[in-house]
């Protein structure tokens, strides 16, 4: 519909792979709690050095560090003299644990330091993150381990992330008959002390998170549209509704995107479209009121509305006002995939 510089693409492309990754991220969260609670999730033993634990461990926090030039990160590794360094364990849980806590203490540290130690001693394995950052409230220090849970209600907007990584850590760490706990004083900085045995029983299971990523991965391709429609998208948020379009035409569509209900009224008196894609909060004019100019033009063209407000009465008030489904956002393909299939017969031959 547009052409575009190489420089453009270039940066919808880089947008387009961190949103991604985060939803990636945040699918792979979600996938791993549900997991456990179902009883599923499996611990897969096997030797390994703590050399190889702590070099890698190292290796990707440099990557958390990228842009946190003021902390000082270090990793220290404690042996026993006898000790040759090598236990039985989960690498990859452990590794996924490690990481969840540097994050965490990273994302929360402006300046100060960051010290990982790694300790074994008789049968267990002690991991620390002691951070100098902005420390937790007393009176929170009970909460930090249940899911969603973050302190302050603009932390997700401020720090990022969805308040899993430490409610997943503590079940991975009592699923391998450890512990994980906090000790922490507000405005001074917190250590997080996961302990676990490096040998014993651990119960196996069966089906891997491999195979529910698959099981959504066929889910997807089975919505690939045979037919191609013309989608509207109206969004102020450069990376969603970037991502929107990516997701869009990756199945075949094509998409224009607009920035206000003012542009999107515009646009849909000059040119025909199968489908609109619109947020709700935007400067000007916001989704209910584009909506409704939009149904004095066509009042049969299905609407989804995209929205962050997850509470019910917000999604109440979304039909109310005549959309015909609603997305919450952060999406993942699927939700917008499914939720165009069910409003549009893609495989049929009578759309233009
Ligand atoms: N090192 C820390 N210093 C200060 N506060 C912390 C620290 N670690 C965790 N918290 C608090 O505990 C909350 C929950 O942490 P958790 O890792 O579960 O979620 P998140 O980091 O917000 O999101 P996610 O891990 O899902 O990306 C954080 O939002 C923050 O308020
Ligand atoms: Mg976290």
């Amino acid at each position: 519909m547009k052409k575009e510089t190489d420089e453009s693409k270039l940066r919808k492309l880089s947008i387009i792979d961190n949103s991604s990754k985060t939803l990636l991220a945040i699918i792979n969260d979600i996938l791993d709690i549900a997991k456990i609670e179902a009883g599923e999730l499996s611990i897969n033993l096997e030797a390994f050095s703590l050399d190889k634990l702590s070099n890698n461990i190292e290796k990707l926090s440099l990557g958390l560090l990228k842009n946190k030039k003021n902390i000082d990160f270090k990793i220290n590794v404690n042996l026993d003299d006898d000790d040759d360094g090598f236990i039985a364990g989960d690498y990859s849980r452990i590794i996924q644990i490690a990481l969840n806590l540097i994050s965490n203490a990273i994302k929360f540290t402006d300046e100060g330091s960051v010290t990982v130690n790694i300790d074994l001693k008789k049968d267990f394995l002690f991991l620390t993150v002691k951070d100098t950052g902005i420390g937790i409230d007393k009176n929170k220090l009970n909460t930090i381990f249940n899911k969603f849970s973050q302190l302050n209600s603009g932390d997700s907007r401020k720090y990022g992330g969805t308040g899993l990584g430490l409610a997943i850590s503590k079940k991975l760490a009592l699923l391998m008959k450890g512990n994980l706990s906090v000790i922490s004083e507000k405005g001074v900085g917190s250590s997080f002390h996961l302990k676990i045995p490096i040998s014993g029983e651990i119960n196996l299971d069966s089906r891997d998170l491999e195979a529910i990523r698959n099981d959504i991965y066929s889910e997807l391709s089975e919505l690939r549209p045979v037919k191609s429609l013309k989608c509207l998208i109206v969004e102020d948020n450069d990376q969603s509704s970037l991502l929107m379009e990516s997701i869009i035409e990756s199945h075949g569509h094509l998409t224009c995107a607009v920035k206000n209900g003012f542009e999107a009224c515009d646009i849909f008196k000059e040119k025909n479209f199968d489908i609109i894609l619109m947020d709700i909060q935007m400067p000007g004019m916001d989704g209910f009121e584009c909506l409704k100019k939009i149904r004095e033009i066509d009042s049969n063209i299905p609407v989804i509305a995209v929205s962050a407000h997850t509470l019910k009465h917000q999604i109440d008030k979304v039909f109310k006002a005549g959309f015909n489904e609603f997305i919450a956002k952060p999406f993942y393909s699927i939700d917008i995939l499914s939720a165009i299939s069910r409003l549009v017969d893609t495989s049929n031959d009578t759309i233009s």
